[in-house]
């Protein structure tokens, strides 16, 4: 059968019972369905030979500037004999390989504290994870939040998690929103229709994130996003959080400007063989499905889940604040392979770049605990959200 068959055959079945599912419903099939959904086929690949790069993805810097984070964590929160690191959305499993690596050579004290957790839906990139991270295995576990598991002292860290979240889609039409369905034509092909809001959480979520729609002077058309789904998700985080860190980083905008009336077409986009467009329905279960992350949403019910809120900062000025100009001059200097050096330059740059992934959001709460990163503070200030 082609790829993706059985997938469009069981999307249709689903759609035909039912009559019209919520996007919400049709993206959450497409990305995670057993087997068939593009974050369970065998055959995904994250970095430049799948769909799309990630920074864990792209050089092992970026796991290594963020060790440098974690280290700092494990010292504010007075070195405790345990320190965990939840990882969320583990990927390929790059990130944790140069944690483990970057720790266990450069900080051992750290690295003997250092207990490294797993938190992935996905059995062939859990079974790639297993493989990667075999050297360190009596260090790592899987772990799955539903489960009873002893509360974290550490740090919970995810990269480009939060914008998998399947999302709600909405459109103003009057003076009110419809909220965006999938249905099928005459021909069995998938078109969208409006009908009510199906989850009642939505219009408490615009005041949470403090967006009055009604005030918006939204026109008629204009569609937008809604990540439900972030707010079990720091809800059970915060439960599992003893005392520590959350650390997420991902893509987004604050609830003004990502709600803004000029912001008509929403967020959403996907992404197939490093090509970005925004139809969910053609390569169905072959494409990442995205929307950006409401970081408003992440601090707003993080506090309300007893997170405080920490810092609130890009990427590029993070990761500077911990070292990456001092790799670049290292790099720079040194007499390396020619090539190697050119790719890692450019790397280097790209985890910086302010349109690129240096644009990326970094939020860090903590719970009974605090940070402090002078650099970081004095590279924020004049810095404009
Ligand atoms: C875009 S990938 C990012 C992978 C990795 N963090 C990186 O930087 O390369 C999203 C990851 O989140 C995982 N994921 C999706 N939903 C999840 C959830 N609810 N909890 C934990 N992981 C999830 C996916 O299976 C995948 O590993």
């Amino acid at each position: 059968m082609p790829k993706g068959t059985q997938l469009l055959a069981a999307l249709q079945e689903r759609i035909r019972a039912a009559g019209a599912i919520s996007f919400c419903e049709f993206m959450a099939l497409a990305l995670y369905a057993p087997q068939w959904g593009y974050y369970n086929r065998p055959q995904l690949q994250i970095g430049r030979r799948g769909d799309f790069i990630t920074s864990s993805s792209l050089t092992r810097d970026f796991a290594e500037l963020l060790t440098e984070a974690f280290v700092q964590m494990w010292h504010a929160l007075e070195r405790p004999q345990r320190f965990t690191l939840l990882e969320m959305g583990a990927g390929e499993g790059q990130f944790a390989e140069g944690v483990l690596g970057y720790s266990q050579a450069t900080y051992p004290d750290f690295f003997a504290a250092l207990e490294y957790q797993i938190q992935e839906p996905s059995p062939s990139l859990r079974e790639r994870q297993r493989q990667r991270l075999a050297p360190w295995g009596d260090r790592l576990r899987w772990r799955d939040l539903d489960t009873a598991c002893e509360p974290i002292v550490g740090c919970i860290f995810s990269n480009e998690l939060v914008d998998a979240f399947p999302v709600h889609r909405l459109q103003w039409q009057g003076d009110n929103w419809q909220e965006i369905y999938v249905s099928l034509n005459a021909q069995g092909a998938f078109q969208e229709v409006l009908g009510p809001l199906s989850d009642d959480r939505i219009h408490e979520y615009f005041a949470t994130v403090g967006i009055d729609p009604q005030q918006q002077g939204y026109s008629d058309g204009y569609r937008t996003e809604v990540n439900l789904n972030l707010i079990p998700w720091l809800k059970d985080l915060s439960e599992h959080l003893k005392r520590g860190f959350v650390l997420t980083i991902d893509y987004g905008y604050p609830a003004q400007q990502y709600y803004h009336p000029a912001r008509c077409e929403g967020t959403l986009q996907c992404y197939y063989q490093h090509r970005c467009h925004n139809n969910p329905y053609c390569f169905v279960g072959e494409q990442d499905i995205t929307a950006h992350v409401d970081v408003t949403a992440l601090t707003c019910y993080g506090e309300q889940f007893g997170l405080a809120t920490l810092y609130v900062t890009r990427q590029s000025l993070f990761l500077m604040a911990l070292g990456l100009g001092d790799r670049l001059v290292a790099q720079q200097q040194s007499n390396g392979n020619l090539l190697q050096a050119l790719n890692r330059h450019q790397a280097l740059h790209q985890l910086i770049d302010p349109l690129g992934l240096g644009g990326f959001y970094v939020v860090l709460q903590g719970k009974q605990a605090r940070l402090n990163l002078p650099q970081l503070e004095e590279a924020v200030q004049g810095f404009a959200q």
